[in-house]
C-alpha cells in the first residue's frame, strides 16, 4: 500500500540521515538503561504464541533486543534505508515497510506492540485512529509500550524541533485518553526525570498499556491461533 504523503516525507527524511540516526539510536539504547527498563515487563506480558511488532523500528536494535528475549518480532518502518540497515545487521526479526496507521496485519495477530519514540511523528489529530488500528491487530490482553518526549502534566501536546522530521511532544494525559477510547488501558508508566536529559532537560515517558476492550468483541473471547504467515 502506498504511504500517505506526510509519512513518505518522514521516511525520506530518515533515509537522508540513516547512518547518523543509526549511530545515535543504537548508542542511546545501550548506554541508557532507564529507557530499556520496561522492556522486560513488556516481554513477559506479550503472548509468546504470537509475534510482537516494533512500530517505527528504525535501525532495528530494539527488535534485536526483543528477539534475544525469545519473541518472534516484526519491525515496521517508513524509512527504506533504516529497514535495509536493520535487515543487514539483525538477521532474526522480519522487517517490513509500512505505516503504523495502516498495518498489513489481520485482526488479533499480535501478542504485543512497542513504539519507541515513533508516535512522536504522528500528527496529534491522527493519534486516536492510530491507537484504534493498533487495537485492531492486537490480541486481547496484549501489551503496548509507547515511549516519547513528555510534556509537563496538564499541558498540551506541542510541536518541537526534532533533528530529522516534524514531531510532537505529547501530553501523557492526552495519549492515555486517546488510548483508552481505543480500548487500551494504562497498566504502568515510567517517567524518566528531566535531569537525565542533558540536551533539552525534558521528561521522557514510557507508557505501558494493555488491550482490555475491543469494540464489538468481548475482551475475554478466545482467539484463534495465528496463521504461520502473519502478514496479510
Ligand atoms: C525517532 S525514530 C525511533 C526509531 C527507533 N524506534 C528507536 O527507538 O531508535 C522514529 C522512527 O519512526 C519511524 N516512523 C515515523 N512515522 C512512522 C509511521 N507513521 N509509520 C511507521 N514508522 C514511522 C521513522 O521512520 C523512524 O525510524
Amino acid at each position: 500500500m502506498p504511504l500517505p504523503s506526510h509519512e513518505a516525507a518522514t521516511g525520506a527524511a530518515y533515509d537522508h540521515q540513516a547512518q547518523r540516526y543509526t549511530d545515535f539510536a543504537t548508542h542511546h539504547h545501550t548506554t541508557h538503561p532507564l529507557h530499556r527498563a520496561l522492556i522486560p515487563a513488556f516481554t513477559d506480558l506479550a503472548d509468546p504464541a504470537r509475534p510482537v511488532a516494533d512500530l517505527g523500528c528504525g535501525p532495528g536494535h530494539v527488535c534485536a533486543d526483543l528477539h534475544t528475549r525469545g519473541l518472534r518480532v516484526l519491525g515496521l518502518d517508513v524509512s527504506a534505508r533504516l529497514l535495509a540497515h536493520a535487515r543487514h545487521t539483525h538477521p532474526g526479526p522480519a522487517f517490513v515497510r509500512a505505516s503504523m496507521r495502516h498495518l498489513p496485519l489481520a485482526p488479533s495477530t499480535l501478542g504485543g506492540i512497542l513504539a519507541h519514540y515513533s508516535l512522536i511523528h504522528t500528527p496529534p489529530d491522527q493519534v486516536p485512529e492510530t491507537f484504534t488500528e493498533w487495537a485492531r491487530v492486537l490480541a486481547p490482553g496484549g501489551p503496548v509500550l509507547v515511549s516519547f518526549q513528555s510534556q509537563e502534566p496538564g499541558t498540551h501536546t506541542e510541536p518541537f524541533d526534532h533533528a530529522v522530521a516534524p514531531a510532537h511532544r505529547h501530553s501523557p494525559e492526552h495519549l492515555v485518553r486517546a488510548a483508552g477510547a481505543a480500548g487500551l488501558s494504562e497498566a504502568a508508566r515510567l517517567l524518566v526525570h528531566p535531569s537525565q536529559d542533558l540536551r533539552r532537560g525534558w521528561a521522557q515517558m514510557h507508557l505501558l498499556l494493555q488491550l482490555t476492550t475491543v469494540s464489538g468483541r468481548s475482551p475475554n473471547r478466545s482467539v484463534p491461533a495465528p496463521s504461520p504467515s502473519f502478514l496479510t
